[in-house]
């Protein structure tokens, strides 16, 4: 028969690595983020409980609609607002334009440097466009999260004042693979040729990762601006009596530092209708 003595030293034994490991277990700080949720894992949720949510978002159809000046009396805002989900970039607006871009948003694409032009009608975006989920991409500079990410501290501050407000980022990983798929599709270095992405590429990519089938109005293809007979619209709908979108086109791929390669974007466009359910209307690519 065992001794009394022993009997607690074999219960002490067992006991202690069980001690040490809820020890372990509880004095981390807080529960540990749920990583493996459901979702796209190259978005996330900025919470007011911290971010531990993946963009949880699937669309049979997806309007995405262009910025582009050639949305101007387009006159296609009924037939976008059928569609079942409206992908929208920055701060461009419906209201004055319902019948030319639809009155719907089901999502917004904003870059880092619009951020300040939402906010400015905070209001409007995060209060009275309840439907609207946001997903904001930007550089690490400013996407940064400990503290010194200054557009991500804007954010946070946002999703504290309007908690019911469905604010996601783009991660740094999959900013990443966005430089990645423009570096295989081009077979140029984004960042050695001074490029930036722009809004449209990662919208582009969100849909693709969103929706089984995109339509795109208002874009135009890679050769629209060396026809000699194109049209001449403003680069953005909402910003009339500015510069033309061929011009802005024009300056942007050929800028030496910082500029958005609009036009070569576009023909990786055209490359990816060939593989994913993507057509462009308004006007429309033949491919
Ligand atoms: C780029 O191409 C390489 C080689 O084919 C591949 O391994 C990599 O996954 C591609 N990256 C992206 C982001 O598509
Ligand atoms: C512009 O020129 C192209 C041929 O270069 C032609 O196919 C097209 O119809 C013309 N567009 C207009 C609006 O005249």
């Amino acid at each position: 028969m065992k001794s009394p003595m022993l009997r607690w030293l074999c219960l002490l034994s067992l006991s202690l690595p069980l001690l040490f490991w809820f020890g372990h277990v509880i004095t981390r700080d807080g529960p540990a983020p749920v990583l493996h949720g459901p979702g796209l894992r190259g978005y996330m949720r900025i919470s007011p409980g911290g971010m531990e949510q993946f963009l949880d978002m699937h669309c049979n159809q997806c309007a995405l609609v262009s910025s582009s000046g050639q949305m101007l009396r387009a006159g296609i805002g009924e037939e976008i607002d059928k569609i079942d989900c409206v992908i929208r970039m920055n701060n461009a607006p419906t209201l004055g334009y319902e019948s030319d871009v639809g009155s719907r948003t089901s999502v917004r694409v904003v870059s880092h440097t619009s951020v300040p032009l939402l906010v400015k009608n905070e209001r409007y975006y995060f209060q009275q466009s309840a439907d609207t989920t946001y997903v904001f991409w930007g550089p690490d500079r400013n996407m940064r999260q400990d503290g010194k990410g200054r557009i991500f501290n804007t954010l946070v501050k946002i999703a504290n004042k309007y908690p019911n407000v469905r604010i996601y980022t783009v991660t740094r990983e999959k900013i990443q693979y966005c430089d990645g798929v423009f570096q295989n599709e081009t077979g140029k270095n984004r960042m050695k040729t001074g490029a930036f992405l722009s809004t449209g590429f990662f919208t582009m990519i969100l849909a693709i990762d969103m929706c089984d089938r995109i339509h795109v109005y208002g874009m135009i293809n890679d050769n629209h601006c060396s026809r000699a007979n194109h049209s001449v619209v403003p680069y953005h709908y909402y910003e009339q009596n500015r510069i033309n979108e061929c011009r802005m086109y024009k300056v942007h791929e050929h800028t030496q530092r910082g500029g958005h390669r609009f036009i070569t974007e576009k023909a990786i466009y055209a490359k990816w209708a060939t593989r994913h359910e993507i057509e462009f209307k308004h006007p429309t690519w033949s491919l």
